[in-house]
């Protein structure tokens, strides 16, 4: 398929506009915002037309020059203001951990959809009412699970529900950086009472929602929890042998100390039929073995970059490939369509109660390492 073979002749005023309202400017924020512009004219036609209205930050001048960098038409040293105002339909919070929870119910309150990076809350109670708050207003929410929206990790998802693997036995995933080991470092990655937790809701929440995503529910965890670094208020490292609801057994490891590994989210399926592994430095990539084709010959590379591939129709012809960044312009595009469809974020996309969940099992890695017994994870329902 050629560039603008998918490409529908629309007229811009024919498709509705939504104010976005961003809390934010670092990292997740110049990520999320690269994606709402992106939405603007990659997806086109998109479902909704973002409009930058305004950015909130604490520092004046770092967010002054944000709005005008991003293009934002108002900037605010108030989260408050981002609420308050009638043009913002979507609120995104891209704030730190413990700044999750108040912007976010109350921008749901006042009846703008909301998108929450991860993990959703500190703990799994902050997690839960940010989720029942929140789902009680009806608004449409999105946890920032964004590997989900890796073409191959969704590809691997719709193989699994064809029942290509057959039964499965094993998952193993392991999510590994290294710039945590560095004394000298200050930020509030570190500080429990910003943070949370350290690599556990850092990294190991993300693998944690992609077993939950591509195996189910976690029935159990035999879990440690380290800290290596004197001083540090957070865990660095985390390991568990886990075991879902559906018969599988697995591992979950994160660490923000393993030197050499910059950004290594991994992962490896093993079912009765076949298995399928994935590595996010070799995001495009999806590797296939199947036991009914020729054993000896091993695991195949999927270049996941065809037409037919998940979110392939914004992009670019076969084998051009795609990078993280673009992981939020199909997770952002995602929620949008559900805000103009009123149609679900789930199962594709996070929701709070996904977000939610993660926390509960993350909070069962530290009872587990704490007690040093086996947790079960007990599930609150609405
Ligand atoms: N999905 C992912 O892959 C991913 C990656 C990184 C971070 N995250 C999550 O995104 C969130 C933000 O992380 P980050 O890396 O962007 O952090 P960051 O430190 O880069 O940015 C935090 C932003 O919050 C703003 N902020 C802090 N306190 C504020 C306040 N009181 N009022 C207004 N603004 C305030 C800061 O000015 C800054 O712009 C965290 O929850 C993190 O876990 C997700």
């Amino acid at each position: 398929m050629g560039i603008g073979a998918t490409t529908r002749d629309v007229a811009a005023g024919e498709i509705p506009t939504i104010g976005v309202g961003m809390l934010g400017y670092a990292f997740m924020g110049k990520a999320h915002t690269n994606a709402f512009k992106k939405i603007a004219y990659m997806t086109w036609p998109p479902p909704l037309v973002p409009r930058l209205v305004s950015i909130a930050g604490r520092n004046e001048e770092a967010v002054r020059n944000a709005a005008e960098r991003y293009g934002y038409e108002h900037w605010t040293t108030d989260w408050h203001d981002l609420v308050a105002d009638p043009a913002i339909g979507l609120f995104d919070n891209g704030g730190p951990n413990s700044l999750h929870a108040e912007p976010t119910i109350a921008a749901a309150e006042a009846g703008k959809h909301v998108i929450c990076e991860k993990p959703l809350g500190r703990t799994a109670d902050e997690s839960y009412e940010i989720w029942q708050r929140v789902a009680a207003t009806g608004v449409k929410h999105l946890c920032g699970f964004n590997y989900r929206f890796v073409p191959a990790n969704r590809l691997a998802r719709e193989m699994i529900e064809a029942g290509e693997l057959g039964e499965i036995r094993h998952f193993r995933g392991r999510y590994l950086q290294d710039w945590g080991d560095d004394q000298t470092l200050d930020t509030w990655r570190f500080h429990s009472d910003e943070a949370g937790s350290g690599a556990l809701g850092d990294l190991g929440a993300h693998v944690v929602d992609l077993a939950r995503y591509l195996v189910g529910e976690f029935e159990a965890v035999s879990a440690l929890v380290k800290t290596f670094l004197p001083g540090r208020e957070v865990d660095d490292a985390i390991e568990a042998a886990v075991s879902f609801a559906g018969g599988a057994v697995g591992t979950v490891e994160a660490t923000r100390l393993a030197l050499g590994r910059r950004n290594a989210l991994q992962w490896e399926i093993n079912g009765s039929k076949a298995s399928l592994a994935f590595d996010m430095e070799r995001l495009n990539e999806l590797q296939v073995f199947r036991a009914d084709g020729d054993r000896a010959r091993g695991f195949k590379t999927v270049l996941v970059s065809e037409a037919d591939h998940p979110w392939w129709e914004f992009w670019w012809p076969p084998g051009h490939i795609i990078g993280w960044g673009e992981t939020f312009v199909h997770e952002i595009h995602h929620l949008l369509r559900a805000i103009a469809e009123d149609g679900d974020v789930a199962p594709y996309g996070a929701t709070f109660e996904d977000g939610y969940r993660a926390a509960e099992v993350c909070d069962a890695i530290v009872r587990s390492s704490e007690s040093g017994a086996r947790e079960q994870i007990a599930y609150r329902m609405t």
